[in-house]
């Protein structure tokens, strides 16, 4: 699912979220900067998680950068918390910019 937030017909504000029958999980939120602070992003996740939710989905799942302090603690802000495991991943193809 891709979820798009509009104002004014102008988009400012994205997630994606998936379940693949086990975990869901959430990705590219984004708010865009001058619409930040406005609790944008919470009615975005919220959205994400009530569709999440109706599809049976029991946790969420995210990665966020640990350099990337601020939406840490968003997402903390938001009941989110650290689960202590490995996050482990395998590139299958060639990305400069993605880790
Ligand atoms: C993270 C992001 C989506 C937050 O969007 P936002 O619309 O400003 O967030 P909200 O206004 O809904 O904030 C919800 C709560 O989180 C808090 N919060 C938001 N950004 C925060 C930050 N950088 N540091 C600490 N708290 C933050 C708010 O104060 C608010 O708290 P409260 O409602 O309990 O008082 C936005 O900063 C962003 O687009 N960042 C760049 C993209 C990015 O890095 N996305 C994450 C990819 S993993």
């Amino acid at each position: 699912m891709f979820l798009v937030g509009l104002l004014d017909g102008q988009v400012v504000a994205c997630v994606m979220a998936g379940f693949e029958g086990h975990r869901g999980w959430l990705n590219y939120l984004a708010v865009a900067p001058e619409h930040q602070r406005q609790g944008r992003a919470r009615a975005m996740v919220a959205e994400a998680e009530r569709l999440l939710r109706a599809a049976g989905c029991p946790k969420i799942n995210l990665q966020v950068r640990t350099s990337n302090q601020g939406v840490i603690d968003f997402y903390r802000r938001l009941g989110y918390s650290v689960d202590e495991v490995v996050s482990m991943g395998k590139r299958l193809e060639h990305d400069e910019k993605a880790a």
